[in-house]
């Protein structure tokens, strides 16, 4: 349906709007595609030294992805329509039609999405990325964990935990598929030991 395509496009613009570089941008701070991982995210903002702008970045990226999601909602579309925002609201800041399509990894953004689409769950994802990113000191490890558990938490908790439904399951899947892809280059950092820790000094390497 036309509604229906004009909340994906939405969803896709919101989640094009890249709170890394605009917090950035603000704040008078370096942009954050030109040093450390030049990830526009938070975790790279954070190597800035500037720990408000991160928190600012995570937070503006979150609310983004639960944003797009929350409207499709909350406007009654259809669970199809809700999981497709949920996908395109999280490619948006993938590949962001503002910064010629580099965008970033998702993470916030993903999380944004999990809290609208159910709360709990998000929850268990948070604890989850706490937990790893608290044992290793590795953002990216912490992500790639949750993005592994979160659609195991989904399918084991449904019916349960939550009313489970297959297109959102399938959303959620999709997501953490990407965001582990999209990792690659860290993933490679962490096997030869060249990652750089939350609160280290040393920026991740090419
Ligand atoms: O949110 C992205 C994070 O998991 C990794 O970021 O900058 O270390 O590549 P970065």
């Amino acid at each position: 349906s036309l509604s229906g395509i004009v909340a994906i496009l939405c969803a896709y613009l919101i989640g094009s709007i890249p709170f890394a570089v605009l917090v950035s941008r603000g704040m008078g701070l370096q942009d954050p595609r030109t040093f450390g991982s030049k990830n526009p995210g938070a975790t790279n903002v954070l190597r800035s030294g500037n720990k408000s702008a991160a928190i600012l970045t995570l937070c503006g990226d979150a609310a983004k992805g639960w944003f797009a999601v929350w409207l499709a909602e909350s406007v009654g579309l259809p669970d199809f329509i809700v999981a497709l925002c949920a996908i395109a609201v999280f490619l948006g800041h993938l590949y962001p039609v503002f910064l010629g399509f580099k965008g970033g990894k998702g993470v916030a953004t993903a999380l944004g999405v999990l809290l609208a689409l159910q709360p709990w769950l998000a929850l268990a994802t948070v604890a989850t990325w706490l937990i790893v990113a608290y044992a290793s000191r590795y953002s990216s490890l912490a992500a790639i964990a949750a993005a592994i558990f979160t659609p195991l938490y989904y399918l084991f908790g449904g019916n349960v935990a939550w009313p489970f439904s297959p297109l959102i399951c399938a959303a959620i899947v999709v997501i953490c598929v990407i965001v582990c892809f999209r990792h690659k280059a860290n993933i490679a950092r962490l096997l030869v030991g060249k990652e750089s820790r939350i609160g280290g000094k040393k920026a991740a390497g090419p």
